[in-house]
């Protein structure tokens, strides 16, 4: 069998373990918010229409934060009219989606459904079609106390209490030409940083997240970073980055390395960054949002929009269903941003309900896990502490896209307080099993619990029939001697080991 081995020092610290790197993101496309997280049909729901069933799965899948409302979406969107009576609620097209946007969830009950799911709001502004002036209105809205026309109007529409939102992203994707109200970097770089002068105004504590690029691939990328923050270095305090993964013509070898690619392009942002803070001679660093990320079949037919005289509301798109591989995909996505954590200090997974998502439900009827739903949920639960550099030696494989690249991956963190030791490690391997060894240098390990996630066929698929009977299961093989934890990972799998530290 081949082997593997991490080599962990609990003096080695990469950063703290950031909750809110276990973000996700809601955005009025598809059913994520209509028959997702809102759905007054069903039969068990809040008085404000919440399905009961999907605030439960939100809670046990450890989200932090959740950003709102979009994505494309917002950058068409008038935040006002979501708010006031509901019957009086104007319907509106979505360009980003062609859809109808009925507003019957707007800032308000949204604000609700978050406390409820215990999560905080991370809000973005329009700076698609919209900007200053309007971006304010919603600041005061949300976060004024009262006695302005704007906060007395949140407490007539029965929010007495300020929202206290402390998260705002400038725009949604502004580099890309499908965005409505796309600009160039100066234009973005400069709207952003007068919305974020202006936003400071009202609040100087603020956290401001910039527009980075759409994804690694794009034509402007690194240019893009270093204008728009040329324009609002001062101004912000993250950049976003976005990324998402597929499995293209059956090159499952590829697919399993797009971690090796996120690495790459944290790091290649991080630099860019980096470059402007010494251009401009400051001392300030300004760190990432990686506010969308996840595994998007962005191709195949349920990611395809309607066209033509078809405006429907909150018709079925983006409904990948995932299988088990892209649960391991993700779940690596998620190392590569935790052994980031020095730079990347927020992460949205893309998105929560149904619209590619780790929650499904029927309209009306049953909610169910889909398989990503179980790294994520494994990571953001137990990962505690601090996240520790992670020195792993391991067989190479050939991935074409990538070249030659670790079969395995990990990340690990530990919190001094409960003296636990949590080791997250994917095999890429599609074929072999590896034995892995674990080793937290001068200490000594016992194991506490350890789980694989993984099934002989990794294409297998949850579904609302069936979303048990591959889950998350403990591994017999798991060993230690003289304080080394040994376990044997199968091909192509997920797994979560968890240690007491022997002092
Ligand atoms: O998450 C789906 C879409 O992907 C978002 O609306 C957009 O920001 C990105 O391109």
């Amino acid at each position: 069998m081949q082997k593997a081995q991490i080599l962990l020092d609990p003096d080695f610290v990469v950063g703290p373990v950031r909750r809110q790197t276990f973000g996700a993101f809601v955005e009025h496309l598809g059913r994520c918010v209509y028959g997702g997280i809102y759905d007054p049909t069903h039969p068990d729901v809040t008085a404000e229409g919440f399905r009961k069933d999907v605030l439960k799965l939100v809670r046990e899948l450890g989200i932090s934060t959740v950003r709102y409302p979009g994505g494309n979406f917002v950058s068409g969107y008038k935040w006002e009219d979501g708010i006031g009576p509901r019957e009086k609620r104007p319907r509106r097209l979505d360009l980003a989606w062609h859809s109808t946007e009925p507003n019957w969830v707007g800032l308000g009950e949204f604000i609700a459904w978050c406390r409820k799911a215990e999560v905080e709001p991370m809000l973005a502004v329009n700076l698609g079609t919209r900007g200053v002036s309007e971006a304010l209105e919603l600041l005061e809205y949300c976060n004024h106390r009262g006695d302005t026309t704007l906060s007395d109007l949140r407490a007539a529409n029965g929010s007495p209490e300020p929202f206290n939102v402390r998260m705002w992203c400038l725009g949604n994707e502004m580099d890309g030409p499908w965005q409505t109200g796309h600009k160039t970097a100066r234009e973005y770089g400069r709207l952003a940083a007068e919305t974020a002068r202006a936003m400071r105004q009202i609040d100087p504590e603020l956290k401001l997240v910039a527009c980075g690029s759409s994804h690694l691939e794009m034509p402007t990328f690194g240019d893009w970073e270093r204008e728009v923050l040329a324009e609002a270095y001062e101004q912000v305090d993250y950049i976003s980055a976005h990324a998402y993964y597929s499995e293209k013509d059956g090159d499952y070898a590829s697919f399993l390395a797009s971690a090796v690619n996120l690495d790459q392009f944290i790091e290649a942002v991080s630099a860019t960054v980096d470059a402007v803070k010494v251009a401009k001679g400051v001392t300030k660093e300004i760190n990432i949002s990686f506010d969308e990320w996840n595994v998007w079949y962005v191709d195949r037919a349920p990611s395809q929009p309607p066209t033509g005289d078809d405006w429907p509301i909150a018709p079925a798109l983006l409904e990948d269903h995932y299988s088990v591989i892209d649960a391991v995909v993700v779940g690596n996505l998620l190392i590569s941003l935790l052994r980031h954590t020095d730079r990347v200090h927020s992460a949205s997974l893309a998105q929560l309900v149904n619209v590619i998502a780790p929650i499904m439900t029927e309209n009306g009827g049953r909610c169910w896990k889909q398989t990503i739903f179980h790294p994520f949920a494994q990571a953001s639960n137990l990962a505690k502490g601090k996240v520790l550099a992670t020195k792993i030696s391991a067989p190479e494989y050939h991935a074409e896209a990538y070249g030659s690249v670790p079969t395995v991956d990990a990340v690990a963190t530990f919190d001094e307080d409960t003296r636990e030791l949590v080791v997250f490690a994917v095999s890429r391997d599609l074929a072999e099993e590896t034995e892995l060894s674990v080793r937290l240098g001068g200490k000594k390990l016992c194991i506490k619990s350890v789980e694989t996630y993984a099934n002989a066929d990794f294409t297998w698929k949850a579904s609302a029939d069936d979303d048990v009977s591959v889950v998350p299961s403990v591994n017999r093989t798991a060993a230690v001697t003289d304080g080394v934890v040994s376990i044997v990972l199968p091909p192509v799998s997920w797994n979560m080991i968890r240690c007491a530290v022997i002092y």
